[in-house]
Parts: structure tokens; C-alpha cells; sequence
């Protein structure tokens, strides 16, 4: 079928459109793009009403809500640099695929989107020489690697991260951690792996992980992911390690005991569940919805206020994720100091009371730091737990009601909510240990794996959120920022926004 603009003699057609032609969206969850250069406006008008009319979105300016960019005539790096100066619009860096007319048109031939083959992506890189230098160039320690938001291989990263779940769902940690190492060296490349000789040049693949990512360029799909989000198992595991305050241990033990929803959690009588777990159930669907850029402000707003109001001079950062530069994520990460060492002691409680007594708590658990009595730096421990004082919380968040919503017209007491749970850390330290603090708790959570990975084997050096220990010299290293600490390990300074490992 040809998709040429059909010159239409005058009397073929009727003006409107014909029964078959009116726009039903079928397919929501793609979002086209066309890029106009050398398509020219006119025929990308066309195809942009075809497609319509046969039930596929598509984007008139270039946004997060596009998944497809499609092209004609031009190189994907030429692609690139178009969207390029758009990119800022887009949000958490999950890149559309960028996919050769071809796609699109045997998409319309199918009335549906067809499997994207090897042959439909663009080639971002054109030459191989350059694909040499890239792929040679990619370091092993993900701490040594720049990894922005923006990730080009979503495609190979997905299906990684699904097989480390399945793996850690089955109690197999190395492997799942070898899934994570293979899917992040992907994160950092600039560009989408288009061949297989180029994954043979990128450290930290193992059989596993490549062959997944063969599979991938030669079929467009994992049939090997695809079996595993089938699996019950699998998808059980999921939802009930996605309740707050419910680990691996738990959410397998409730599996093997035949549970397999939260209605059977909650209606279960002989289950016995922590006051965190009660909360994470009750609250599950709010605090499963993305917290926005937005909303993390303004709970970090909330929390410096009272803080200041007993303590004026506190400081308040927000970590994690939106440090990063995310514009969404799981949860609020707020780090608490003082420039005057040992003022902050204390704080914490009667922030919390005082939230409390607004009605703004809906659960919290305060822990009391353990950094004078526990906290070795030369310790062997494993564990990742840091020994400040910290509340795991649940904040009531008000929202904005849905004016005008569609649905949001019956009255049911869950309609007119007006408020969403947020789950929150509030992690107390002392100023001399905030840098360490900062960037433990900036993450990526690999990031910082590979950092304290690359401390102890390159450098002989124990990294965590309070210190950095140095073996050889057994001396503690004090930092009065995070330069210094990357300073000290000999690593270039990443900013938080490459830290995205
Ligand atoms: P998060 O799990 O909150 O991840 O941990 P994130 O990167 O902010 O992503 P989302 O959007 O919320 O899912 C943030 C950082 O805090 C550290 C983690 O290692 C990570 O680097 N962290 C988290 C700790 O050090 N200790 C903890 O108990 C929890
Ligand atoms: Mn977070």
C-alpha cells in the first residue's frame, strides 16, 4: 500500500470523512511524532490524518507524551539534533524510539502497531568508527560513567530490569545484580545500540544479559521477559513488594501461602501485619502513583517551615531522585542539618509532633541515631542502613480537587478526596557528616553501589553516608562538600545529574 498523497479526483470521495474514517483512539499508549524535516508539511498532514483515522495518537509538537518519533529521508543522527533542542520538555528521560518510516507504514497497512523490527530503527550512530571510540570508552564503574536522565536504550534497560526483579523475586541476588550492571553500562551510552558488535566492546555483560539484548535488536522483543511478566509468581511478588513496609522475605512467604491480591491481604484473618505494613496497604494506591517535582516541594516547604520554627538556621535538602533531576518518583528524601554541629539533636521529634497535631502525619516511625555507639567506619558490614536518626513516614499531602474530572461526579467519599499520601524520609545529620549524608542519599542507588564497589577495590577505602575510612593510612577523611569526596577517591566530580547509574 502506497502512502504517497493520493491526488483525489474531484468527484471521488465525499468531503467528510466516511464511516470507517472517524477518529477513535484505539492504541493510547503510543504517541507519534512525525518529524516534518524533509517529509514536508504536506504529506506529514496526511499521514498525521491517516493515523488518526485509524486509532493511533499523534503528537503535533514534540513532548513526554510521545513514545514513536517517525522519519523520512533523514539519518537518526540528524533525528537526534532535531529533538535535541526540544528535549528539555520531555520528562524523566525515557526515549521514544526513533523508527523509520517503514514502521509507520506497515502500521497502517496492519490497522495496528506491528513488532518493531531491527530494520525500522534509525541508525543513530553512522559510522562504525565513531561506535568504536564510544563503546571503548565506557568505563567500568558506573561511578566512572556520566549517566543522565535521558536514557536512548529504554528498550534493552526494560527488559534487564524486569529479569532483575524476576531473579531477585527467586532469591538470586548476584544475578539480579548482574541484570542492573549490564542495564545500567546501556543507561550511560549517548546513543541506542543498534548492532551486537558494539555491545561485544561494553564492559559488564554477561551471556545472560547479552543474549536478551541479541534477542531484542533481532526481534524487536524478549520472548524470554515476556514468559517472566506472565508469571504469577512474578506479578504477585510485584504488587505485594510494592506495599510499603513489605520485603522480599515477606511478600514470598505470603505467596507461598497462597495469597495472590491485596483483597486477599486484606480480608485474610490469621495475618498478622506490622503497623508499617497496615499503613502500606491501606494507603497502597496513593503512594504506588508517582509524586510529582512539585508536590516534593512542597513538602520540603512544609518541613523547613517547622523546622525553622523551632530552630531557625536549619537547613533542609531535598534528595534522592529529584536531586537528580527527576521530575517524579517513589518518594521524598529530606536530609536535616544545622551548620552548628549537635543543634540538630532533637529537632526531629518536635517536627514530627508538630506536623502531627496539624493532621498531616498519617504514619511514622522515628528511629533515634546509632552513629556513637554502632557506627564503625572500618566495619565489614554489608548492610546498607545508616545509623542516623531518621522518621519513615506517610505525609497527607492536600491536592488540588479535579475540577471538572470526568467520573469525579458521584459523591462517594474516595471521589471527593482531596488529599494523597506521600511517603516521606526525614533523615537527621550532623553538619560535619552532611556530605557524606548528601551524597548517600542522592543515589542512584547503583551509583552508589559502584561508588563504594570502587572505593574499596581501587582505593582501599570504606564509603558510607557518614565517612569516608582510608585502610592503608586508617584514618577518617572529613569532607566540607561532595567534591572533596571525589577528590579523595581520585574520581572526575559528577554532578547529580549524571549520577543516574
Ligand atoms: P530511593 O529509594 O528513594 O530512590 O533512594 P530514588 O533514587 O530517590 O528514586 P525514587 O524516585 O524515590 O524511586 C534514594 C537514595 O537514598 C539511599 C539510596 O541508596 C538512594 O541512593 N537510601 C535509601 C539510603 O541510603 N538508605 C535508605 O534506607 C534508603
Ligand atoms: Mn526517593
Amino acid at each position: 500500500m502506497s502512502l504517497a498523497p493520493r491526488k483525489r479526483s474531484r468527484h471521488s470521495l465525499p468531503v467528510g470523512p466516511t464511516k470507517d474514517e472517524v477518529e477513535v483512539l484505539k492504541f493510547p499508549d503510543i504517541g507519534l511524532f512525525l518529524v516534518v524535516r524533509k517529509m514536508g508539511s504536506s504529506r506529514r498532514s496526511f499521514l498525521t490524518a491517516l493515523a488518526r483515522r485509524k486509532g493511533f495518537r499523534v503528537e503535533e509538537a514534540y513532548s513526554e507524551r510521545v513514545t514513536h518519533v517517525i522519519a523520512e529521508h533523514n539519518s537518526g543522527a540528524e533525528v537526534m539534533q532535531c529533538l535535541e533542542r526540544q528535549v528539555e520538555k520531555r520528562e524523566e528521560g525515557r526515549s521514544p524510539m526513533l523508527l523509520h518510516i517503514s514502521w509507520f507504514t506497515e502500521c497502517m497497512a496492519a490497522r495496528e502497531p506491528v513488532k518493531i523490527e531491527p530494520r525500522h530503527l534509525l541508525e543513530v550512530q553512522m559510522h562504525s568508527d565513531v561506535d568504536v571510540v564510544v563503546a571503548s570508552l565506557v568505563p567500568a564503574y558506573g561511578c566512572q560513567r556520566r549517566t543522565p536522565l535521558t536514557n536512548k536504550n529504554c528498550i534493552f534497560t526494560d527488559a534487564l530490569e524486569t529479569l532483575s526483579k524476576e531473579a531477585s523475586f527467586c532469591g538470586s541476588d548476584g544475578r539480579s545484580l548482574a541484570f542492573i550492571r549490564a542495564a545500567s553500562v546501556l543507561r550511560s551510552l549517548p546513543s541506542t545500540l543498534t548492532t551486537i558488535e558494539e555491545l561485544n566492546r561494553l564492559p559488564g555483560f554477561g551471556e545472560h544479559s547479552k543474549r536478551v539484548v541479541q534477542e531484542i535488536l533481532e526481534d524487536g522483543f524478549s520472548a524470554e521477559v515476556e514468559r517472566v511478566t506472565q508469571k504469577e509468581k512474578y506479578q504477585t511478588m510485584k504488587l505485594f513488594t510494592n506495599i510499603f513496609g513489605v520485603g522480599m522475605k515477606t511478600a514470598n512467604r505470603w505467596y507461598q501461602e497462597g495469597l495472590r491480591s491485596l483483597g486477599d491481604l486484606r480480608n485474610s484473618q490469621k495475618l498478622k501485619l506490622s503497623k508499617q505494613q497496615e499503613a502500606g496497604l491501606q494507603h497502597y494506591e496513593d503512594l504506588n502513583m508517582p509524586v510529582s517535582r512539585a508536590e516534593a516541594d512542597l513538602i520540603a516547604k512544609m518541613v523547613e517551615e517547622v523546622a525553622h520554627s523551632f530552630l531557625p538556621g536549619t537547613i533542609i535538602t531535598l534528595a534522592g531522585g529529584f536531586r537528580r533531576g527527576k521530575l517524579s518518583g517513589h518518594d521524598v528524601d529530606i536530609l536535616i542539618t544545622h551548620a552548628q554541629e549537635g543543634r540538630e539533636e532533637g529537632l526531629l521529634s518536635k517536627v514530627i509532633g508538630q506536623l502531627q497535631s496539624q493532621g498531616l502525619i498519617l504514619y511514622h516511625d522515628l528511629k533515634r541515631n546509632s552513629y556513637h555507639d554502632a557506627f564503625s567506619p572500618d566495619s565489614k558490614s554489608t548492610s546498607n542502613m545508616d545509623h542516623f536518626e531518621r522518621s519513615f513516614s506517610i505525609f497527607r499531602l492536600k491536592v488540588a480537587s479535579h475540577i471538572g474530572d470526568i467520573g469525579a461526579r458521584d459523591h462517594s467519599p474516595e471521589s471527593s478526596k482531596d488529599w494523597k499520601a506521600v511517603r516521606v524520609d526525614l533523615v537527621v545529620t550532623p553538619i560535619s557528616q552532611y556530605p557524606y549524608a548528601l551524597l548517600g542519599w542522592t543515589g542512584s542507588k547503583h551509583f552508589e553501589r559502584e561508588l563504594r564497589r570502587f572505593s574499596c577495590n581501587e582505593k582501599k577505602m570504606v564509603l558510607n553516608s557518614h565517612a569516608l575510612y582510608d585502610t592503608v593510612e586508617q584514618k577518617i577523611l572529613a569532607a566540607t562538600c561532595e567534591e572533596d569526596i571525589f577528590l579523595y577517591l581520585g574520581l572526575e566530580y559528577m554532578p547529580p545529574s549524571d549520577r543516574n547509574a
